[in-house]
């Protein structure tokens, strides 16, 4: 059931994404990625999905939000739509779709990054522009968790390229749009290799989460740190302790990347890192990239549920504004297809599904 809430969740979004980003009227929970440029964040995401897509490298890559649903499905269960021929690697199960371009399938998940790249440059020119302006993403996939997560644009402070002179400003304020929503969870992502004191992704969530209550720590480029440092003290919540704390992770450096190192391979050399380190291994099964994962998905539904009220009250709110403008329209049978009934219809049926899920939920919650 838990499932279930998450992905209905996620058509929710869909449906309100439908009326244009300024009618949006639900916040829903979603999980953002914020940091320095370079300290990992697309290649954390690309680690917890388990598949290459994202654009990746040195100086700044990602220029544009990228808005990505993760949606679980089961193996097996889809068919390839007729004319379609998988490559190596390739199956009718797993597959991602744009919202910018419906309907149209994307097996091949290079062809993914392609077309983030070809939608980013489109809006931005090709000389390291930026732009706030999202990119929607879905994956469908059996191998990811149902989750929401966004990528955001790393903190910079010199201009290149075409860059405007206040780059650090505009890309502050993208940032804290994302993170200031009050159900927005933060992944912080700091490299393990510099001083969290002067990290820019935790200086940046503090603004807008002093408490650290919905900022979770994720230490990158564990395998570049100096002979005989560690990260222990920040586990511990000895140097900036955080409610959900830290996990460490090891993504592919450069030189994978070049050598198009699998992913299987860059999970399996983090494991044995953290499996065979004198500092973790006591602590291994709290490190790494899985981990990072299970902790984000029972993040996200604690999140959810203690949201919910508010949620709920906001699809009525919705609800009601459409049911008003439709009866304004009147009955008439060549409004059947008009745009506010088929959103009305969506959201009707979203709502009932939601309600159902809530009812079971708050019976799941008295019962704890
Ligand atoms: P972003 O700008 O924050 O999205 O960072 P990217 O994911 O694009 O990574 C920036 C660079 O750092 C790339 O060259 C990555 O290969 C490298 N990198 C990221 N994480 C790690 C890590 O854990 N270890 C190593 N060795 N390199 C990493
Ligand atoms: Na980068
Ligand atoms: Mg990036």
């Amino acid at each position: 059931m838990d499932q279930h809430l998450i992905s209905t969740v996620n058509r929710l979004q869909d449906a309100f994404a439908t009326l244009g980003p300024t009618t949006n009227p639900i916040d829903l929970p979603q999980i953002t990625v914020v940091g320095s440029q370079s300290s990992g964040k697309s290649s954390v995401l690309e680690n917890i999905v388990g598949r290459d897509f994202l654009p990746r490298g040195t100086g700044i890559v990602t220029r544009r939000p990228l808005v990505l649903q993760l949606t679980n499905v089961k193996a097996g269960y889809h068919k390839a739509p007729e004319g379609v021929t998988f490559k190596d690697g390739e199956n009718a199960d797993e597959w991602g779709e744009f919202l910018h371009n419906p309907g149209k399938k994307f097996y091949d998940f290079n062809e993914i990054r392609n077309e983030i790249v070809r939608e980013t440059d489109a809006k931005t020119g090709k000389n390291a522009g930026i732009s706030s302006q999202p990119i929607n993403l879905r994956i469908y996939s059996p191998n990811v968790l149902t989750l929401t997560l966004v990528d955001l644009p790393g903190l910079t402070k010199v201009p290149v390229g075409d860059q405007p002179k206040d780059i650090e400003r505009q890309i502050k304020e993208m940032v804290l749009k994302f993170i200031t929503k009050p159900n927005a969870i933060i992944l912080s992502v700091t490299a393990a290799n510099t001083d969290l004191a002067n990290s820019d992704g935790l200086k940046l969530a503090r603004e807008v989460d002093p408490e650290g209550a919905r900022t979770i720590g994720v230490l990158t480029k564990v395998d570049l740190m100096d002979q005989g440092t560690d990260v222990v003290d920040i586990l511990a919540g000895r140097v900036i302790p955080l409610r959900y704390g830290y996990v460490p992770v090891i993504n592919r450096g450069q030189k994978d990347i070049e050598t198009h190192k699998s992913i299987k391979n860059a999970l399996d050399f983090e494991r044995k890192f953290f499996e065979e380190h004198p500092s973790y291994r006591a602590k291994a099964q709290y490190c790494g990239t899985p981990f990072l994962a299970r902790k984000l998905n029972m993040i996200l539904m604690h999140h959810i549920k203690t949201t919910l009220p508010d949620i709920k009250a906001r699809i009525h709110s919705t609800l009601a504004k459409y049911q008003l403008e439709l009866a304004q329209l009147g009955e008439d049978a060549s409004l059947l297809g008009s745009p506010s009934n088929i959103i009305l219809n969506i959201i009707t049926e979203l709502a009932n599904e939601y309600r159902t899920i809530l009812d079971g939920n708050s019976q799941d919650l008295s019962t704890n």
